[in-house]
């Protein structure tokens, strides 16, 4: 059996783990690492429950670790009881972490407020106590659309103090994407800011939030409330709006947190996949929290001096285990950061770390790459120009990192010193999968090299069979783990088809292609489905295909990706019009027109980068739109396959050369 997943050029340099690391690492040398690994595979629950005992604060202690009766619904630690905020904010008062500043936030402006652990949990209560005065409570759904802020973490938290259940939304979203979340999870509860402020400009929230309440079907939301960023004008809807500033005021600093089951949902995080319509993935708070806290000591070694920056907006599950909670579980401070990287210059970063003194910074390789170009074209702006002596471990996550990005970041930001943490995961997985960890494993350039103790990855075939080494195939997890998605909300049955193949013997499937090498490394080799990866966010070709052909102009439309140097995949869109085909300047009114449809219908990373028209897609005799053939086009390369078995071949040259 083959999956027609070929093999991959395998980089063979590899850099050594720094002495110190491997001396003084939380997992300390691959010894340290193979125990672990020893341990979870003599008994994988009696691991998973020392963990739990160990790391988490239980309100009732758990007697069983994995309830695996239905699965693949699994539920961990199913009659523990615990409150996820508690284990981030209230487990450290009264120790010297109550005094530790949490998170140091760095406005758009450059502006800098720090809060202590002490102030963020009274800060926590205080908003926590003003949601359940407004009514809400456990269980409810809750829709949060905010800048990066403080306010951000404070909703998140406050929500999963009452045990109600949050889904953030990406700020760069529209207000359609609002609309569709929050009536698939039925939302009673809306927290929002008037406007973000990225790069010196506004973006207004609010304005979004009240075009997607309005736009029907979302009768459920009794609350709206606005933390006020940048003074901006807002509508405002007597009985259902709120200022934040109003609603906290007078408010406890305590507010006790609701003990609820470990499965009960932290939160539910819509995701695209291969369909039209984004999957909107359920955690549950024991094993999510578990997961985060114990990547960030054993990925990020984190120690209590550290000082963590991810930039992950609060919009991904990046934000989510590693800004919200993972960093405030192990008790570190995080730099949590409003703006973008190029903004007022293209050493934005480099200057924060060296403000800050970022000890663990943790990126994407599209923003690495972005900033190399910007570096090596500016002197100015290159991470020479600053101090980064502060740094030991500097991280990569959300796509594959190529060897040349790889080794950038290795010289010239962690001076190489600091070992490169590529991470692979996804939002379905919780937390880090696959990864090197700082003090232990030899790195090669663009591998995620190896599994975490307890997570049984493997590269298997279409019927569940792992392939020789050298040879690509399906990435699966074998056994369940603590931080796996749950379910989908509210529709199950998609979340066993799309991720428990039955021919594939109860493995989770990841969607991804990989092969590992014979050291066992694992070389992660992109989507095996119609999801493409545009900077580092994830994005279904069917979700914009689906918003192009809402277009009344719009007849059919067919995306794929191309490869692309600075954001991984760029999208493409062909796109058949109804009546004639435009051309000349026609065609490019139209494809703005198209262009500017797609950002409003999904977001402005959705945008096609490029729209070319024809009279019609290349389709099989049975109407199968050919997209294999379009991705070909869409390099612009040569159509060199068999393409016998399509119903109008010709199509392929008109397309090709509408360039
Ligand atoms: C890709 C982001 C290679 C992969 C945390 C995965 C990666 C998808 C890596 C998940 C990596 C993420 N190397 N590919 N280190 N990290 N990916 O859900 O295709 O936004 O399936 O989660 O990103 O994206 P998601």
């Amino acid at each position: 059996m083959t999956t027609g997943i070929e093999s991959i050029l395998v980089e063979n340099r590899v850099f050594m783990p720094p002495e110190d690391l491997v001396k003084h690492a939380n997992i300390s040398g691959m010894d340290g690492y193979r125990a672990l690994c020893d341990e979870a595979n003599r008994d994988p629950n009696a691991f998973w429950a020392r963990l739990a005992r160990e790391n988490l604060v239980w309100t009732k202690p758990f007697t069983q670790v994995l309830d695996e009766s239905n699965a693949p619904f699994y539920k961990w630690y199913p009659d523990g009881e615990l409150n996820a905020s508690a284990n981030c904010l209230d487990k450290h008062l009264g120790t010297p972490t109550e005094n530790l500043t949490a998170i140091i936030f760095e406005a758009d402006d450059g502006q800098v407020t720090r809060v202590t652990y002490k102030a963020l949990h009274a800060r926590v209560c205080q908003f926590a106590n003003a949601i359940k005065g407004l009514g809400h409570k456990k269980g409810e759904r809750a829709i949060i659309y905010m800048p990066m802020s403080i306010e951000a973490v404070v909703a998140m938290q406050a929500c999963a103090r009452l045990g109600i259940i949050h889904s953030v939304v990406f700020g760069g979203f529209s207000s359609k994407s609002i609309h569709e979340r929050a009536v698939d999870v039925g939302a009673t509860l809306m927290i929002t800011a008037d406007a973000q402020l990225r790069g010196s400009k506004t973006i207004a929230l609010k304005d979004a939030v009240d075009e997607a309440l309005a736009m029907g079907g979302c009768e459920a939301v009794t609350h709206v409330i606005t933390y006020k960023r940048a003074g901006t004008a807002v509508q405002w809807h007597e009985g259902r709006d709120l200022w934040w500033h109003d609603v906290i005021a007078g408010q406890s600093s305590d507010c006790p947190p609701v003990s609820v089951n470990a499965d009960h949902p932290l939160f539910i995080l819509y995701t695209s996949g291969s369909t039209g319509k984004p999957k909107g993935v359920q955690h549950a708070t024991g094993g999510f929290l578990l997961w985060s806290l114990m990547t960030m000591r054993w990925t990020f070694d984190a120690k209590p001096d550290d000082v963590f920056w991810c930039t992950a907006d609060v919009g991904w599950v990046t934000g989510h285990s590693y800004v919200t909670y993972g960093p405030l579980a192990a008790g570190v401070t995080q730099v949590v950061f409003e703006g973008v990287p190029t903004y007022p210059n293209a050493g934005r970063f480099w200057s924060m770390i060296e403000q800050h003194k970022v000890t663990v910074f943790y990126t994407a390789p599209t923003a690495i790459r972005s900033l190399t170009k910007l570096a090596e074209s500016d002197p100015t702006v290159h991470p020479d120009r600053y101090n980064l002596d502060s740094l030991r471990i500097i991280g990569s996550v959300g796509e594959p990192i190529n060897p040349e990005a790889w080794v950038w970041y290795y010289k010239n930001v962690g001076h190489e010193r600091c070992p490169v943490i590529d991470t692979w995961w996804q939002t379905e997985t919780g937390a880090h999968m696959i990864t090197p960890l700082p003090g232990v494993t030899p790195l090669k350039p663009g591998s995620c090299t190896l599994p975490l103790p307890g997570i049984d990855a493997a590269v298997v075939d279409e019927v569940g069979e792992e392939v020789e080494r050298g040879k690509g195939g399906f990435l699966v997890i074998r056994r369940p783990w603590p931080s796996m998605i749950c379910t989908i909300w509210g529709d199950p049955e998609r979340f066993k088809k799309t991720y428990f193949p039955p021919e594939l013997k109860g493995y989770y499937l990841a969607g991804d292609g990989a092969q590992r090498d014979k050291d066992d490394y694992f070389w992660i080799m992109g989507r095996i489905d119609d999801v493409l990866n545009v900077s580092g966010h994830r994005l279904g070709t069917m979700e914009v295909e689906s918003a192009l052909v809402a277009h009344p102009m719009v007849a059919e439309a067919a995306v794929v990706g191309r490869p692309d140097d600075t954001t991984g995949e760029a999208v493409v869109a062909f796109v058949v019009l109804n009546g004639a085909m435009p051309e000349g300047d026609q065609a490019i009114a139209v494809a703005k027109q198209l262009r500017d449809w797609v950002a409003k219908e999904i977001g402005p990373i959705a945008k096609p980068r490029e729209i070319r028209f024809g009279e019609n897609l290349p389709k099989t005799r049975s109407g199968k739109i050919m997209r294999r053939l379009l991705r070909v086009v869409a390099k612009g390369e040569p159509v060199t396959q068999d393409v016998s078995t399509l119903e109008n071949p010709a199509i392929l040259d008109q397309l090709s050369q509408a360039r």
